[in-house]
């Protein structure tokens, strides 16, 4: 039986398989290269590479950075409407396939589009400063120290993790810590494609006290732009008894407590990715398959056979070499609630204690700013004997929501006035914004 459905599946992987064959001849010629020939030979790598200089000043960047020849499809250009679940699911795969596509070639590895991306701490500096100009085409410099950490024939690794206050990079947003079964953490990463860092900047909400300021204003309209795309990615450190054949994997370097470089091999295992495609944002989460048996993760709910049959016919009709087989689409959400049902969804490795009250887009329409009395609002419940999130309207939650425009505190629409004003004022959906910080931390 030839469906809709079975049509447009069959639509994408075929898409999917031309631009993962284009992928692999891509990457099975950088590998074959040594380092002189990719040096000397960028246009050999891809169609037409731009080899990019290093700024100047910049110590121990690798001598030439690639860029890949973009062969996987903007989902956003091949579906422009989206009626159904499948069309979802479909999206939500080829929008990980976009995601994942390499994009930076160095010598001995590559970073996704999305690694290539700045950082949450790229833009949420300390003090509030203002960020440098934003340039996904150079990755960050390699400080000095950290080249003699590298692995033999690898030229590059990149900042990957949290150092600020609140979120350490090995911290989920409820505290806890996860660990793998070597019992090391498991670690987090939030990253914005350039329209939405664009959007942060122009608005200048790098700064708290402009959010602050935004609140105080008449103004109501504050919205990321239709292309904005962002990540969370989580990551386990692989050791050599692991098999990395399994992972998608790359390397990534960070200061110990002694405030020593460590440079780690670490394999992805969650990836959140959400597009403000639709006005409330499309929120997709992937999982490697081995995470209940790698991690200390338990699985609340299974992914839903609707997902997994997509994803099994995603993963036949992937080259038998792609890592992406390794991965499951979880589940993909758009609305507050059906048919009056919370709509949950988690990721094991990002929500994993609070998988059963985890909404993706409830817990982030509470991204708010309100006057520097108030704060913002928050995401759990602090009276709640285990703390946990309580997102998604199950019965006793504090938080619900009952349709788009709606997010109730405590039984009372957080964004309708009350006593002549509004108490918060919503953040388009964006949490990491509450990592901005106000000049006046720092003038005392
Ligand atoms: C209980 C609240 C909560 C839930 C549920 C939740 N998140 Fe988040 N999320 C956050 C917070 C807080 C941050 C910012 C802190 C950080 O950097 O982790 C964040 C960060 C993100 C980011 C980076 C962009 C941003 O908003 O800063 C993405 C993408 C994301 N989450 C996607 C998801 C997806 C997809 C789901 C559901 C599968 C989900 N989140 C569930 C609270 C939540």
């Amino acid at each position: 039986m030839f469906t809709r459905r079975n049509g447009f599946i069959a639509l994408i992987l075929a898409v999917l398989v031309i631009a993962i064959a284009a992928i692999m001849i891509l990457m099975a010629d950088s590998e074959d290269e040594d380092a002189e020939t990719l040096e000397q030979a960028p246009a050999a790598q891809s169609g037409t590479p731009t080899a990019i200089t290093p700024a100047t000043g910049a110590t121990a960047v690798p001598s030439t950075f690639i860029l890949a020849e973009v062969t996987e499809p903007d989902p956003r250009e091949e579906n422009p409407t989206l009626a159904s679940a499948n069309d979802y699911y479909g999206f939500a795969w080829q929008m990980f396939m976009y995601v994942n596509q390499p994009y930076i070639i160095f010598v001995g590895g590559s970073l996704t589009r999305w690694e290539a991306w700045q950082a949450s701490t790229d833009i949420y500096l300390p003090c509030g400063a203002r960020p440098a100009d934003y340039n996904t085409e150079e990755p960050p410099a390699l400080p000095e120290e950290v080249k003699p950490l590298l692995p033999e024939g690898v030229e590059y690794a990149r900042p990957m993790l949290f150092t600020d206050k609140f979120l350490e990079s090995t911290i989920e947003i409820d505290g806890e810590t996860l660990v793998d079964t070597n019992g090391n953490p498991i670690r987090f990463e939030v990253r914005m494609n350039p329209s939405t860092v664009n959007t942060v900047m122009t608005n200048g909400f790098y700064n708290r006290d402009n959010q602050v300021a935004y609140f105080n204003s008449s103004r109501n309209d504050f919205q990321f732009a239709p292309e904005s795309l962002e990540v969370k990615a989580s990551w386990r450190q692989l050791l050599p008894s692991d098999d990395a054949s399994r992972y998608y994997v790359n390397y990534g370097y960070y200061y110990d407590q002694q405030g020593n470089p460590v440079v780690i091999k670490v394999g992805l295992t969650g990836l959140h990715i959400t597009s403000k495609f639709l006005p409330n944002w499309i929120w997709m989460t992937f999982e490697q398959v081995d995470n209940q048996t790698m991690t200390t993760a338990p699985l609340v709910d299974p992914i839903p056979p609707d997902v997994q049959q997509v994803n099994d016919t995603v993963h036949n009709n992937l080259p038998a070499t792609s890592i992406w087989r390794y991965y499951n689409l979880r589940g993909v959400q758009t609305e507050f609630a059906i048919n009056g049902q919370p709509t949950i969804l988690a990721n094991t490795q990002i929500e994993t204690q609070f998988q059963e009250s985890s909404s993706c887009i409830t817990c982030h329409g509470l991204a708010t700013i309100g006057a520097s009395s108030d704060g913002r609002l928050g995401f759990f419940d602090f009276f709640a004997s285990d703390f946990r999130a309580f997102v998604g309207g199950l019965e006793g939650q504090t938080f619900y929501a009952t349709d788009d425009t709606e997010v109730f505190f405590n039984g009372v629409n957080a964004f309708a006035q009350q006593s002549g004003r509004v108490r918060y004022k919503q953040l388009d959906f964006v949490w990491s914004l509450k990592e901005a910080q106000s000049p006046s931390m720092c003038n005392q």
